[in-house]
């Protein structure tokens, strides 16, 4: 980290088709806004970037959902995300967007540049086609039937209900969103940028030269590169996004995944017309790129092939992706609600904007996939930022202001208690600075707390309160060390929960502290005034976790409710039986002998079949299902002992269990595996 002059930090840009929620918050933002206000406290030249992705077939859905434009979707999230960035102090130097002309003519230059050096393969390849709206579909736009979980409603690239990654090809009954209609395939061309050209370089340079990446985002690239790389499209058939600056190209945009990275460079040239190059293009620049889970792929493998293929770019210097929070137990999801969004957040809980940043902290998932659960919330700041890092501030602050007018009380002899106490403060912010640098966000967190859980316990040892009956000059040194301890917190905490540091700041009269200054027992002057006592956090009550749960299992209830609506029609269940009733029943495998059409009907086929007693006919109802050949060699499931009924001059001994589906449509039941005739079933 020393030897670079300046940090360049990103965080993915969030998809402006949805408020920001918890779980971007967790994985992205607060530990990289945690990490550029480290490096600021330590007088370091950072760039934060970021923006919205305003591009993507999910936009245009939701647009066409709402009728209205892509670009009214994307202004009306773009606003509220960018607002609530703010809200939170997520303090980005630049917060813009992927629709603004800079970007378009960045990415459009970029995208030249590469196909005038031939650096794109182009392809024609066959892809689905809606005839009805005249258009090619992007595998959101086709819908169908999960071969997964059976959910309807599945993308052709993904089932939301079960997660599973698709090809429109798995889907049963695909059909295109747009118009409902059936799909065929047509010819079109594509440009694709041949990954596999870059496979021996990316393996040198993550796999030996970034040995320290997290383990998650080293695992997942390394997979990636043991499966070979294929060349992958770098445009679409789509009216929304970058047009293709190639001639014959109508029709045509850059694929969201190639814009949406260069949404970096051009927000950074978008804040510094004239100074931008060096963030991007000055080896003494560190480039860390924050990022989900979900994004490795194209921040590690695609966008530094981008960036390779174009020449001149730095690489990241490092990709530390989080995992992914859940919500109450269940993944969150945007089109499901099920999600706290960051907007409702900071409208329901002012004053209130540390405790997420801390509870998001202190939970954020680093290493694996973790749990938000608002039980967990408030036990956080109630036991922890109220009990520990509040309520020491509180004692020693009030009691400056009760014994000593407000002043930094002078210290005087420092017995070992006093310090055991501070000794251990510099070993801590040693291990805070560490543990920012490799992105173990939770642990520095957890380094933090120990200073506040240090001042804390100090106090209540020392008992100032007490001392002060008889002994002034003691009660003065005791509080000058608390009100150290309470400096040091204003800045051990200031890269975490920003809010309650300015708010300490004023409670002790001071301004903005260096992180150098962290761990000097004389940061406060003796005699220095203090400011108001305040309390630091307040109490979450338990009727305000009430009320979010309550909310949660109201979305919960209606969408079960609206799942079961969507069921199946399926027969009730049938009055009770007994045991001896359903005992009396001989069911039985059976094997089709012989199969034909009973002459002059339409429903019905004479089988002959080989029951393992006897060789019998059946006469059963389903020739509109199955034609005699099919029938013929096929082992089924009969009840052997119906009585024989005379169907239209044959007689009839039993029948073939059929099973009737949603649509009507009935389908015999068959053995997992062939048995011997005759088996009975029961
Ligand atoms: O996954 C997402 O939300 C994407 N919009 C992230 C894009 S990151 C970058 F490449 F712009
Ligand atoms: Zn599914």
């Amino acid at each position: 980290m020393s030897n670079y002059k300046r940090t360049l930090v990103t965080c993915a840009l969030p998809y402006a088709n949805g408020p920001v929620h918890i779980g971007h918050l967790a994985g992205v933002y607060v530990p990289a806004d945690i990490y550029v206000r480290y490096l600021r406290a330590q007088g370091k030249d950072v760039l934060f970037i970021c923006g919205s992705d305003e591009h993507g077939v999910p936009i245009t859905i939701k647009a066409k959902k709402e009728g209205v434009t892509p670009q009214d979707i994307v202004d009306r999230y773009h606003n509220i995300i960018k607002k609530s960035f703010a809200g939170l102090r997520i303090n980005f130097d630049i917060y813009s967007r992927t629709s603004s002309d800079i970007h378009s003519k960045t990415a459009s230059d970029f995208f030249r540049k590469l196909y005038d050096e031939g650096k794109f393969i182009e392809k024609e390849s066959e892809q689905y086609y809606d005839e009805e709206a005249k258009t090619f579909l992007a595998d959101r736009y086709i819908v169908g039937t999960c071969p997964r979980c059976g959910a309807e409603g599945a993308y052709g690239d993904q089932c939301e209900k079960c997660g599973a990654t698709l090809s429109p090809e798995e889907l049963i009954n695909p059909h295109s969103a747009l118009s409902g209609g059936a799909l065929v395939k047509k010819k079109t061309k594509h440009w694709y940028l041949p990954l596999n050209q870059y496979e021996d370089w990316l393996r040198e340079w993550i796999l030996d030269g970034h040995k320290e990446w997290k383990s998650n985002v080293y695992g997942q690239c390394k997979s990636w590169l043991d499966g070979g790389l294929q060349p992958r499209a770098v445009s679409r058939d789509l009216e929304w996004g970058v047009p293709v600056p190639v001639e014959g190209a109508e029709g045509k945009v850059l694929y969201v995944w190639f814009d949406a990275p260069i949404g970096y460079i051009s927000n950074t040239k978008e804040l510094l017309p004239e100074d931008w190059e060096k963030w991007w293009k000055d080896p003494e620049t560190k480039l860390v790129h924050f990022i989900g889970k979900d994004n490795i792929v194209f921040h590690c493998i695609v966008f530094p092939s981008m960036l390779k293929a174009h020449g001149g770019y730095i690489l990241p210097e490092n990709v530390p992706a989080n995992e992914f929070l859940n919500l109450e137990g269940d993944k969150i999801s945007t089109s499901r609600n099920w999600a706290v969004w960051l907007n409702e957040y900071l409208e329901q809980f002012p004053g209130q904007e540390d405790v997420l940043r801390y509870v998001l902290c202190a939970n954020a998932p680093e290493t694996k996939d973790n749990d938000f659960t608002w039980k967990d919330f408030q036990q956080r700041n109630n036991s922890e930022l109220v009990a520990i890092f509040g309520n020491f501030v509180n004692r020693a602050v009030v009691l400056t202001h009760k014994y000593f007018e407000g002043k930094v009380p002078a210290a005087s002899q420092l017995q070992d208690i006093d310090r055991e106490a501070l000794e251990q403060i510099p070993a801590l912010k040693e291990s805070i600075g560490r543990n920012i640098e490799t992105y173990h966000f939770r642990e520095a967190l957890k380094d933090a707390m120990q200073i506040a859980r240090i001042g804390n316990k100090y106090i209540s040892d020392t008992e100032p309160w007490k001392v002060a009956k008889t002994d002034l000059a003691r009660t003065a040194t005791i509080l000058n060390v608390s009100l150290q301890i309470c400096a040091d917190l204003a800045i051990a905490f200031d890269p975490f929960t920003p809010f309650s540091c300015e708010k300490l700041r004023h409670i002790l009269n001071v301004e903005a502290l260096q992180w150098e200054k962290l761990g000097s027992t004389e940061i406060l002057q003796t005699g220095h005034s203090l400011g108001e006592a305040q309390l630091l956090f307040a109490k979450v009550e338990d009727s305000v976790i009430e009320a979010q749960t309550a909310r949660l299992e109201k979305i919960k209830a209606e969408r079960l409710a609206a799942e079961e609506a969507k069921k199946p029609d399926v027969a009730p269940q049938k009055d009770e039986c007994s045991f001896e009733q359903f005992e009396a029943m001989d069911i039985r495998t059976a094997t089709v002998l012989e199969a034909e059409r009973v002459p002059k009907t339409d429903k019905l086929l004479k089988l002959t079949i080989d029951t393992g007693i006897d060789r019998r006919v059946i006469v059963s109802g389903i020739a509109q299902y199955y034609s005699p050949e099919e029938m013929v060699g096929k082992q089924i499931c009969i009840l052997a002992n119906l009585a024989p009924r005379v169907i239209r001059g044959i007689e009839s001994k039993g029948m073939i269990l059929m099973a009737r589906q949603e649509d009507g449509k009935m389908r015999y039941i068959t053995p997992a595996e062939a048995l011997c005739n005759g088996a009975q079933i029961g």
